[in-house]
């Protein structure tokens, strides 16, 4: 069980606040770069089945309300979308990257992604859906939240039976988190690294986090090899499962 205190999870939020106000041009690229990236981890045939004709529900989506489903070509097929966030909404408008006027064409394209859906400003653990959705997405939020296992427990109640879990979130190899559990966490105390991590996971955390929820797993995409998963960087899998 990774549940950390209230206060805990305030210092995690202030530190999230202080990185998505201090958006730059590079960091909204590179925000909407990763998405396609990690799609691409699932086949097409996948993200037909995960958005069409679909109810979507996606947790964390941060206050730019920028939805992983935007990002995949099957979007356009979507009966329903909601994005939960704890965060107040930022119009890309308000960073520092709406500075940069010869970039306008690109920040009004990440409103009208922004526009996308219903944005819901609520946390994960507090939500309370009953059987509304056949599809949930959380996507690199699992390490930043106040607890897990609740974001979980309540991913699956808001599912439909049959409703498919797509989770993504950084995985640290088994000395990358030992370095960073016992290290990192005292020599960057107080950096953004630290303060917005709580919690840190290997691949197969996540997998028995799901299960306990009561997910059955269909598949894990982009674990690393088991050299890199022992001592290599982080990795963000793709872990997919039904209820
Ligand atoms: C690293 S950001 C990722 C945002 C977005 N998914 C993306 O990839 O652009 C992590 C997000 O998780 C959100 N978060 C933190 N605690 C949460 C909670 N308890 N429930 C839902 N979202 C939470 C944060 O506010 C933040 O927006």
């Amino acid at each position: 069980m990774s549940l950390i205190s209230p206060d805990r999870w305030t210092v995690a939020q202030a530190a999230e606040l202080r990185y998505w106000q201090s958006l730059d041009l590079r960091e909204i690229l590179r925000i909407c770069a990763e998405k396609p990236d990690f799609l691409a981890l699932l086949d097409d045939r996948v993200q037909f089945e995960l958005f069409t004709r679909k109810e979507v529900l996606e947790i964390g989506c941060g206050p730019l309300g920028l939805s992983l489903a935007s990002f995949s070509r099957h979007k356009t097929g979507l009966k329903r979308l909601v994005k939960a966030e704890p965060l107040p909404p930022l119009p890309a408008q308000a960073t520092k990257a709406a500075g940069e006027t010869w970039a306008a064409p690109f920040i009004a394209w990440v409103e009208q992604l922004a526009a996308e859906g219903e944005y819901l400003q609520c946390p994960g653990e507090e939500l309370i859906f009953d059987g509304d959705f056949d599809t949930v997405v959380t996507y690199n939020v699992l390490d930043h939240v106040r607890e897990p296992e609740g974001i979980l427990r309540n991913a699956y109640k808001a599912l439909r039976p049959g409703g498919t879990l797509l989770v993504g979130v950084d995985c640290l190899s088994t000395v990358g988190r030992w370095r960073f559990e016992y290290l990192t966490r005292h020599t960057h105390k107080g950096s953004i690294l630290v303060e917005a991590h709580p919690h840190t996971f290997l691949p197969r955390d996540v997998a028995a986090m799901i299960e306990a929820a009561g997910f059955r797993m269909l598949a894990m995409h982009g674990l690393p090899s088991r050299l890199r998963g022992f001592a290599g960087h982080h990795t963000r899998p793709a872990f997919l499962a039904r209820k």
